[in-house]
């Protein structure tokens, strides 16, 4: 087991929906300094609220850009662990494949050459469930090829290619994290594949059957936020090194039985619209998650239903932050 008690720790991206809630969890352990290096590209100050308020935790005053990379030099400086989560989103990196270029693989280039310089003990890489593309066999174990298509996915390949590149060249140890569908509170309307369930909720409020796209047999493994985040603290602990993992639940869900789930949990009597369908990238997704179980000791916690009823509270309670960012998608 890695020893983590007053570590110091920087999490790369760490405004953002998934960031947030790792450093959510990184405050349950005995760690010394939690520093958050991000551009607020994505990431909002609404995320960090209650973390903010622990003293060990601070946001680099400097500034938090991966492609800036004297500045990313002295946040790194000092550290013990650094958790890399910035990158673009499918959608963005699909419309901008330069960008998607630059911010995550030579931005994740820059993390990982920062990271040799100081001496990091170890990173933890968050990559995607992206890389697989369209399922050729289920569940996906680690193994199963690299069937992907789109920009976002390849610059994870990269991501992952990297990380390997470095630790043998250089032995930084890591980990690289493959999330499946992580949905949960914090979670905006830019997920390709999880603003379904806001959306959904948005129609019920306004008294409109939920829309479904095609015949709603497209399944993918939904995994709760806050277990995606320990997934992170289980990788940082773990001395397994120079590995790619499954983050999911090895659950598969159709989109139709998440809308009636949600028509469940929200007592409505609405029925689903189906309508043609749209652009899909990926319509089969679900992870093994034996591996990570076996060699990080991570399992998922939370059954998707309580997982939504936690995101519709969430949601309720901080609608205003919400009706801004579905503005913003
Ligand atoms: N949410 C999912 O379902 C999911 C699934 C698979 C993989 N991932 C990966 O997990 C990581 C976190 O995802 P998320 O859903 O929290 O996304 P997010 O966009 O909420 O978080 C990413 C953070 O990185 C920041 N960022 C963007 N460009 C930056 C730059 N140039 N320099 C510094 N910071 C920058 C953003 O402001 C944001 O706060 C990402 O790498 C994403 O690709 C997410």
């Amino acid at each position: 087991m890695n020893e983590i008690k007053g570590s110091k720790i920087l999490v790369i991206g760490g405004a953002g929906f998934i960031g947030s809630h790792v450093i959510d969890e990184l405050l349950k352990e005995d760690v010394g300094e939690i520093v958050i290096y991000d551009n607020f590209a994505r990431g909002v100050f609404d995320n960090l609220g209650a973390s903010l308020k622990d003293s060990r935790v601070k946001i680099f005053e400097l500034g938090g850009d991966v492609l800036h990379t004297d500045i990313l030099d002295r946040a790194v400086q000092g550290k013990d662990y650094v958790f890399h989560l910035a990158a673009l989103w499918l959608l963005h990196c699909h419309e901008f494949p330069r960008s998607a270029f630059h911010v995550n693989i030579e931005g994740t280039f820059n993390v990982l050459e920062t990271c040799v310089r100081h001496g990091v003990k170890k990173l933890i890489y968050s990559s995607s469930a992206s890389v697989y593309g369209d399922a050729v066999e289920l569940p996906m174990t680690e193994d199963h090829i690299y069937n992907n298509k789109t920009f976002y996915g390849a610059t994870k390949i990269a991501g992952e290619h990297m990380c390997r590149a470095f630790y043998n060249r250089y032995g930084l140890n890591y980990t690289g994290l493959r999330y499946m569908n992580v949905y949960g509170p914090r979670q905006d309307y830019k997920g390709t594949y999880i603003a379904v369930i806001m959306k959904i909720l948005d129609r019920i409020d306004n008294g409109l059957p939920p829309l479904v796209y095609g015949d709603g047999s497209q399944s993918y493994d939904f995994i709760y936020v806050g277990d995606t985040a320990r997934a992170n603290i289980c990788a940082m602990k773990s001395e397994s090194t120079d590995k790619n993992y499954n983050v999911g639940s090895g659950i598969q869900t159709s989109i139709k039985e998440l809308a009636e789930l949600i028509l469940k949990i929200t007592g409505s009597d609405l029925q689903i619209q189906y309508e043609p369908s749209g652009q899909t990238f990926v319509t089969n997704r679900i992870g093994d998650p034996r591996r990570a179980r076996d060699e990080i000791g991570f399992d998922f916690d939370m059954g998707l239903e309580d997982g939504l009823r936690n995101l519709i509270e969430w949601r309720r309670a901080n609608i205003d932050l919400v009706n801004k960012r579905r503005e913003g998608a």
